[in-house]
């Protein structure tokens, strides 16, 4: 077994003798970090393969308005605005037989936004916070801090069995259980790191009192009451009328219900009167 990696090892490492001595392609710069704006270049060197033209790729896709059909070995992509959503993998290719390309990382700091910036959850229940990072490279680690008197107090994994920290590299979610009115309210900051630095923001915890939580139904059962005793009082009014209406129709079960209406609307007004 550890004879066939040797052999395949020597094997790859002569192909990639071979392959640097044929095309090669110098990019300029080889990386972009933190920066707002370049222009990435590549120059294809040692190169006896006629060329057709030239493209760039981002994140593997082609850039349209990149597509040159020059004979130049040397090829420019202007990034005038480097931020969050335009920064990742970008690729020259020179349409050569066979084509050949070198990649150019541009890379940013990590650009963290959180999906709500207020959040409010019920006393004893739980509150739920989630950010999400986007950038390249995405974030290596997330945090979360609590802002106290001016400190940022890092809250950890499973502190005090109520804080729970879920992450993956492009968003994380804090779950603080059991809520309480007199420690949890507040500004909690999430915080993304990858190899350049740091970004995050801020979400502000409102907790609302069980009692709170119980007014909207508290409002519903008073409405509730209200109308019927409203309906209550309207139907006592309303008797007298009906023993009337029911004298009515008794007496002349056999008129239509045009004319039973007809009648009354006359003893209601008659009793108006
Ligand atoms: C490309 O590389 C060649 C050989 O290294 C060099 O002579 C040439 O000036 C370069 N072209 C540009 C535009 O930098
Ligand atoms: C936090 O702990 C929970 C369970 O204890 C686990 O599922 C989760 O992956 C942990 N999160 C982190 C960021 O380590
Ligand atoms: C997070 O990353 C995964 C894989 O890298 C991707 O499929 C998903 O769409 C991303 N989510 C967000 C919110 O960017
Ligand atoms: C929630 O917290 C209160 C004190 O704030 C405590 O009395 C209660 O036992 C806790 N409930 C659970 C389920 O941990
Ligand atoms: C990147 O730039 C920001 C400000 O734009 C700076 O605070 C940070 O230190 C820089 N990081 C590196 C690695 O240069």
């Amino acid at each position: 077994m550890k004879l066939l990696w040797a052999v395949s090892a020597l094997l790859l490492s002569c192909w990639r003798a071979d392959a640097s001595a044929g095309p090669n392609i110098v990019a300029d710069p080889q990386e972009v970090s933190n920066q707002t704006s370049a222009v990435l270049s590549c120059n294809l060197t040692e190169s006896s393969l006629p060329i057709k033209g030239s493209h760039w790729l981002f994140e593997g896709k082609m850039i349209d308005d990149s597509v040159s059909s020059d004979a130049s070995p040397y090829t420019v992509h202007r990034l005038d605005k480097i931020t969050h959503s335009n920064s990742g993998k970008y690729e020259c290719v020179f349409a050569t037989e066979p084509e050949v390309k070198m990649a150019i990382e541009v890379k940013t700091l990590p650009h963290v936004v959180a999906y709500k910036h207020s959040e409010h959850g019920n006393e004893n229940d739980k509150g739920v916070m989630v950010c999400v990072g986007h950038g390249h490279p995405l974030p290596t680690d997330w945090f979360w801090y609590k802002e106290e008197d001016g400190n940022s107090n890092a809250i950890l994994n499973g502190t005090g069995e109520r804080f729970e920290i879920k992450s993956t590299p492009n968003k994380t979610t804090l779950t603080i259980s059991n809520l309480s009115i007199e420690n949890d309210i507040g500004y909690y900051t999430c915080s993304a790191t990858n190899e350049l630095g740091t970004g995050s923001d801020k979400i502000h915890l409102r907790v609302r009192s069980r009692l709170a939580a119980l007014w909207p139904f508290l409002g519903i059962v008073a409405e509730v009451i209200i109308l019927v005793t409203i309906i209550f009082i309207y139907e006592k009014r309303r008797k007298p009328d009906e023993v009337n209406d029911d004298d009515d129709s008794g007496s002349a079960p056999l008129k239509s219900n045009s004319t039973a209406n007809h009648k009354d609307k006359n003893v209601r007004q008659r009793n108006s009167n």
